[in-house]
């Protein structure tokens, strides 16, 4: 019944077969629809904010409606930064009420990211917040099926267990073949299970973290795109992987844009059939319904994190 870090979440999670979802908030509905999908499903949970979510939202709001879902369900929470990109962005959220933050300094080279993600820990750790580093570039659209180039962007085991002991990171999101947004790679879905086993075996004590983890439904696309949409029909990462994944040290998997897909879908059905319908909680409580059943199916079907609060 409160604001949480990781930490416990992620000790239990490392020794078992299942991962914690961080699904990321921008308003009301979104927040709502997670934590009671939690609840139903008596799940830990992470509410990740990224920049632009900050800046949309503004960060008073969202804080506040976090403390309102905790007091509302009684379930616990870790709040999380999302791909914090400087040291004054994960400073200010730590000073205000942050449990978790994520400095993002994987586009670096590899001596700044140590030097950036140290100066973060430091902070974080001194006000007893934790961190999430990130090493390895995620698959660009047509990266994951080119063997060159995952050699050149995945992350390097030897590199991330030099990484984490220089950092003393809390937790690493890795790059493995996972990709961001509706637009995944071509191609055959893929992860490199051979490179996780191997980054997990090097640091088996260090939780790792999936970030670009939306299957990107089809299901849902054909529904956005029934009305007028033109999301392409792209893949991502089938679900039974990411359910493997998380036997491997994997215990964060990150995932958005699954949930806007089905809250959009949902949405622009409702909109498309009562053309005549202004009053915006007769569609966003639908969009919200959306969010929670998507939610409830990540959570039992794909992270296997039911029971587990
Ligand atoms: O990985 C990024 C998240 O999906 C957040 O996206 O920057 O559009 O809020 P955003
Ligand atoms: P998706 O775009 O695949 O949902 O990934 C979200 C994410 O990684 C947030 O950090
Ligand atoms: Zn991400």
């Amino acid at each position: 019944m409160a604001l949480v870090t990781s930490e416990k979440m992620f000790e239990k999670a490392l020794h078992a077969d299942y991962a914690i979802g961080a699904f990321n908030v921008n308003n009301m509905e979104i927040i709502q629809g997670i934590v009671d999908a939690a609840e139903e499903e008596n799940a830990q949970i992470i509410l990740q904010v990224s920049a632009g979510a900050r800046k949309y939202a503004k960060p008073a709001y969202l804080r506040k409606l976090v403390e309102a879902a905790i007091e509302d369900t009684g379930i616990d929470v870790c709040l999380h930064l999302d791909h914090g990109d400087s040291f004054e962005l994960c400073k200010d959220c730590i000073d205000n009420g942050f449990t978790s933050v994520m400095i993002d300094g994987s586009k670096l080279p590899f001596e700044e990211n140590i030097a950036l993600t140290k100066q973060v820990v430091e902070y974080a750790h001194s006000k007893g917040v934790v961190v999430e580093a990130e090493l390895g570039k995620l698959a660009g659209i047509e990266d994951a099926v080119n063997v060159d180039a995952r050699d050149a962007s995945f992350t390097v085991p030897s590199e991330a267990k030099e990484f984490v002991e220089r950092t003393g990171v809390d937790s690493l999101a890795v790059a493995i073949g996972t990709s961001h947004g509706a637009y995944k790679f071509k191609g055959t879905p893929y992860l490199d299970f051979e490179r996780l086993k191997e980054i997990h075996a090097l640091i088996p004590d260090v939780p790792l973290v999936l970030h670009g983890a939306s299957t990107v439904i089809p299901e849902f696309v054909q529904e956005c795109n029934k009305y007028g949409g033109n999301i392409p029909g792209a893949q991502g990462v089938p679900e039974e992987m990411l359910t493997e994944a998380a036997k491997y040290g994997v215990c964060k998997i990150n995932i958005d844009t699954d949930l806007r897909l089905a809250m959009t879908a949902k949405i622009r059905q409702v909109l498309s059939e009562h053309p005549e319908e202004f009053d915006p909680r007769k569609y966003l409580g639908p969009g919200r319904d959306a969010i929670k059943d998507m939610v409830k199916h990540k959570i039992h079907d794909v992270l296997k994190s039911s029971n587990t609060k």
